[in-house]
């Protein structure tokens, strides 16, 4: 059995009042799931604040992105151990807006997935196809190239600390959901790409979760799906009564 891990991911939103306020509402209300690995990936002006407000919560604070290098003249970049120093567990790598709006590559992506397993980050790799993509019928053909681009040289021990999140790009802050039939079939198709690169034992215990538009309403059906074993909220993970909901979404 995989258990479930859903992160919340608020992306460039919530001064540091406003991230403290949020945590301390997910606290409070959500003392009683235990059975789903939780996260939040504030930005980075709101890590240190939100750690302390973590101290004694099972959620895990999460970084939205970092640079591969440890230091260095990397003007307005943040590394690994600036990341793990201030608390963070979990790191996101290569989401869709960063390739598209920021130059992320497979390649920049597969450096800093290399540099969080050397560090104690757990990386969340993201991947997914544009509507063009999809349209074009490519979706496979790009999934791969993004997986085998982004695991390359990694080898399987350091595998089993990575997620990986299907997040198709028009989904995304669009309240277009993909179908939990869609979600399902590139999720088995993933496992399938993971069997193939690490062996069965391992891919049936990849987490792979599933982002775009996820909500109150329909994370039930999406994570009914066999190989749906997570979520990567945006939007609705910056309130906390919508993002307690989907992270209790087996009560
Ligand atoms: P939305 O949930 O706002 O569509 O964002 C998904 C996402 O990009 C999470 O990383």
């Amino acid at each position: 059995m995989r258990r479930p891990i859903i992160v919340g991911n608020w992306k460039m939103q919530k001064t540091v009042p406003e991230a403290v306020a949020l945590v301390e509402a997910l606290n409070a209300v959500l003392t009683d799931v235990h059975e789903v690995d939780i996260g939040v990936a504030p930005p980075f002006t709101a890590l240190a604040a939100v750690a302390e407000a973590l101290r004694f919560s099972e959620i895990v604070l999460v970084a939205q992105n970092m640079h591969w290098e440890p230091r260095g003249a990397f003007t307005g970049e943040i590394s690994a151990p600036m990341l793990t120093d201030v608390g963070c567990r979990r790191v996101i790598i290569g989401h869709s807006e960063r390739r598209q709006l920021l130059g992320e590559t497979d390649e920049t992506v597969n450096k800093k997935l290399h540099a969080a397993l050397g560090s104690t980050l757990d990386p969340i790799l993201c991947i997914g196809e544009t509507l063009e993509q999809r349209e074009g019928n490519a979706t496979f053909r790009v999934l791969e190239q993004q997986v085998r681009g982004g695991l390359a040289g990694v080898a399987g021990e350091a595998m089993r600390r990575v997620v990986i999140a299907y997040e198709p790009v028009w989904a995304i802050g669009t309240g277009k959901t993909a179908t939990p039939e869609q979600a399902q079939e590139v999720h088995a198709f993933l496992r399938n790409l993971v069997t193939t690169l690490y062996g069965k034992t391992l891919a049936e215990d990849l987490r792979i979760q599933y982002g775009g538009s996820v909500n109150a309403g329909n994370i039930q059906t999406l994570m009914a799906q066999p190989d749906v074993d997570g979520a990567l909220v945006g939007g609705a993970s910056l309130e906390a009564a919508s993002f307690a909901r989907i992270v209790s979404f087996q009560s």
